[in-house]
């Protein structure tokens, strides 16, 4: 790829977005690769059939795994008949807790900075069971069909116990309080109940969002080999050094004989961490000594990979005759498994977006026997958006005011519980700028237009996601003599992007052609804890590189020595350029690579550098924003919903590659509709049995679902996040189920505060 020469020397200042950092002029502007439109550099492989999937790497003497899931929600096995699935032919072992080999618990998800289990229960160590669909037999057999097969003739008698599988019940048993990551989600400020009482203006609703079922496109597999005391994981992962340390406390061993990667990832959206499956294929390989494949039925990712799961919420708000708000009240219970970590924590929304004189916020917890839930794209705002932007949309009503003026009436000049500063906030331009473009101001009053049978409406609604940063570790650059950088560091691009805009950012970072980059992910061995989470893995990635480089620049000093034209030069007096280090003030002062480095006789420069830990998340209030715009026609025959319009309005920073950015938005978006009108995990209460797991009876959007989806956005950037920009990966869904509802409302007159909005709610 040609590169034109940019003409000065980019530094992207180190460590500039930190607490007493200065502000980078240079992410302000156009300059080099970051911003442009870059097509997927893993795209070709992935198309072409080149990109090897977990369950697509065939080991020399590999057998294929298939599950049995319990049938019952609570109790113990009494007995596995596993006669007539040990005849049938090229069947090699029947594995239950009776002679899988004794393992340690999977260390749960946050309890530890490695930590990778989405449960932390026992697996096929004893005969309880927790939950219906709980793995309780593996068959590894020479084919996938003879396995599968076998399975189906193992004969399991259980010893059933008393489950709490209805929600009515687990909240009858007591609510427990929420927390999350170490916080409880129960934020008082004043009286708001008191407040609430005394507005003129008040909405007072409860609202409900269903479970949610993760459905990555691919389906989650590994293929495992031990190698002596090695363990060899191929693995479909979101976090794959994570998963090496985990599976090595399970083990008993050290985190160096586990390696585990993840070059390629069909979709992971939380759903991607380490569950049974990964520990049964191990242990049972180990006890076969031969290569194993356990690839999910797309049922079997039903019974074992948790998902979102349900709430009910009270939204009240109170205002007074202005739209300023006296009262915000967002409370609610979840329920959860007792092995996770993860209470949906709806209310991180209302924590942030709208200033108000009093707020009662509070999550709490109903304990059910059932499948450990998740976390799935945006956890907590992706729901909590559901109640709190319709609650607006009902009070803009009632005030008789326009619901973006009323949002724009409520923003706050700091964040509302902490105090904090925002770090960058221009959330009133994204607004306007979509409204303009959406063409808001012709909106029509409610159930006002009509085409034929169908009435058309039109909805607003916001959305939000926190800025995160986890300690990202280790990123090593290694730099060759010919000019050619490689970064290598634990990260994991599971269709997002991440290697492109990393490669991006290296190209300008080091003053190098996109093609002198090869950026190296998805495998344990490499350097660096990097989470594929939180939207925050860019930043992460971002600030081991900065850190890296840093070093990096530092020893090409040195080796440059006092004959070069830096000499002289510290290292925040260059940055790179044409190949090389140049001077920021001076362009012409400049050294290639290959010349420092054939100078200083050196085939190679190796550097590793750590970021700092991410203090700027405790200085500043640190959010995406997103303001999304709606058309729906709803047919007055049939109830049906079809989204005609779609607009979403970012606020998320500097965008880094406008092409992958817009591609995140839309999937978020996307998934967001699939929310509205169609997702449904059908849980039986009777049973705790997942009713509708597969993807004929679990309905998510299709093409003929999905309209036009213009996306725009702000590209301000935040000169306290590294490169200036904020997470794109989860914002997307966050407010699409209100938008939807408040677009059906203004079409319909008919408000509808469960989710999905099916078509028999509106009939
Ligand atoms: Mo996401 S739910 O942090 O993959």
């Amino acid at each position: 790829m040609a590169q034109q020469a940019v003409g000065k020397a980019i530094q992207l200042a180190p460590d500039s977005w930190m607490p007493g950092g200065r502000p980078d002029p240079l992410i302000r502007e156009q300059h080099g690769q970051i911003g442009r439109p870059v097509s997927r550099i893993d795209g070709p492989l992935k198309v072409g059939g080149q990109a090897r999937y977990a369950a697509e790497f065939a080991l020399d003497g590999m057998v294929y795994a298939a599950l049995a899931y319990s049938t019952i929600a609570r109790g113990r096995i009494l007995a596995i008949d596993t006669k007539a699935a040990e005849a049938v032919p090229g069947v090699v072992l029947v594995m239950t807790h009776e002679n899988a080999p004794r393992m340690n618990k999977v260390p749960l998800f946050l309890t530890d900075q490695k930590a990778a289990g989405g449960v932390d229960l026992p697996i096929f160590q004893d005969p309880e069971v927790h939950w219906n669909g709980q793995p309780v037999a593996a068959v590894l057999a020479e084919t996938q069909e003879q396995a599968d097969h076998a399975r189906s003739l193992l004969r399991i008698t259980y010893e059933e116990v008393p489950a709490i599988t209805s929600f009515a019940g687990a909240k009858a048993k007591g609510k427990h309080p929420g927390v999350f990551m170490g916080n409880p989600l129960n934020i008082r400020i004043g009286d708001a109940e008191e407040a609430l009482a005394a507005a003129p203006f008040r909405v007072d609703q409860a609202y409900e969002t269903p479970r949610h079922s993760h459905n990555a496109i691919e389906l989650h597999a590994c293929t495992v080999a031990w190698e002596g005391d090695r363990l060899r994981v191929h693995d479909a992962s979101q976090l794959v050094a994570h998963t090496a340390w985990s599976l090595a406390q399970v083990f008993g061993m050290e985190e160096s004989q586990v390696h585990v990667s993840s070059p390629f990832v069909g979709g992971g959206f939380g759903g991607k961490c380490l569950w049974n499956h990964q520990v049964i294929a191990a242990a049972a390989s180990k006890l076969v000594d031969r290569p194993v494949r356990l690839t999910l039925s797309r049922e079997g990712v039903y019974r074992v990979v948790g998902g979102r799961t349900s709430t009910e919420q009270r939204v009240a708000i109170g205002a007074s005759a202005d739209g300023t708000f006296e009262a915000l009240i967002h409370t609610g219970t979840v329920a959860m498994s007792p092995h996770n970590q993860l209470p949906e924590p709806f209310i991180l929304p209302a924590m942030s977006v709208y200033g108000a004189n009093a707020f009662k916020l509070e999550v709490d917890v109903a304990y059910m026997d059932m499948l450990a839930n998740t976390f799935m794209r945006a956890p907590g705002e992706a729901v909590g958006t559901f109640g709190l932007e319709c609650a607006i949309d009902e009070l803009a009503e009632a005030i008789g005011m326009d619901p973006i003026d009323l949002r724009l009436k409520n923003e706050p000049d700091k964040d509302p519980v902490t105090g904090a500063p925002f770090s960058i906030r221009e959330v009133e331009k994204m607004w306007r700028d979509g409204a303009e473009r959406f063409g808001w101001s012709d909106r029509a009053p409610v159930a006002s237009r009509r085409e034929g049978e169908w009435r058309i409406g039109t909805g607003v609604a916001g959305g939000t996601y926190p800025y995160y940063r986890m300690p990202g570790g280790a990123a090593r650059i290694t730099l060759r003599q010919d000019g050619h950088a490689t970064i290598d560091i634990a990260a994991h691009d599971m269709g997002m992007g991440t290697a492109t805009a990393q490669t991006q950012v290296a190209a300008d970072r080091l003053g190098l052609p996109m093609d002198a980059i090869t950026f190296n992910y998805g495998d344990s061995t490499l350097p660096g804890v990097v989470l594929a989470g939180g939207s925050q893995q860019t930043a992460s990635i971002g600030a081991s590189v900065i850190a890296a480089h840093r070093l990096l620049v530092k020893e090409l000093l040195q080796l440059a020595g006092n004959d070069s034209p830096l000499a002289g030069l510290s290292v925040e007096e260059v940055g790179g350029l044409d190949n090389g280090l140049a001077s920021l003030a001076d362009p012409l002062r400049h050294e290639t690579y290959a010349s420092i480095l054939t100078r200083a006789q050196r085939g190679t420069l190796v550097v590793e550098g750590t970021p700092p830990p991410p203090l700027e998340t405790m200085h500043w209030s640190m959010h995406s924003h997103s303001a999304l715009f709606c058309e729906v026609g709803v047919n007055a025959v049939t109830g049906e919903v079809r989204v005609r319009r779609f607009l979403g309005s970012f606020d998320c920073g500097r965008i880094l590659n406008p092409k992958t950015a817009a591609s995140q938005f839309r999937g978020g978006i996307i998934m967001g509709l699939g929310m509205a009108l169609m997702e449904e995990t059908q849980f039986d209460e009777r049973k705790g049995r997942i009713m509708n797991p597969s993807l004929a009876e679990y309905h998510l959007p299709v093409h003929m679902d999905v309209p036009e989806i213009d996306v725009i956005w702000t590209d301000v950037p935040d000169p306290h996040a590294p490169m200036g920009a904020h997470g794109v990966g989860e914002i997307g869904i966050t407010g699409v189920g209100a938008a939807v509802a408040n677009a059906i409302y203004n079409a319909t007159g008919r408000r509808v505060r469960d989710l999905p909005i099916t078509l028999d709610k509106l009939l």
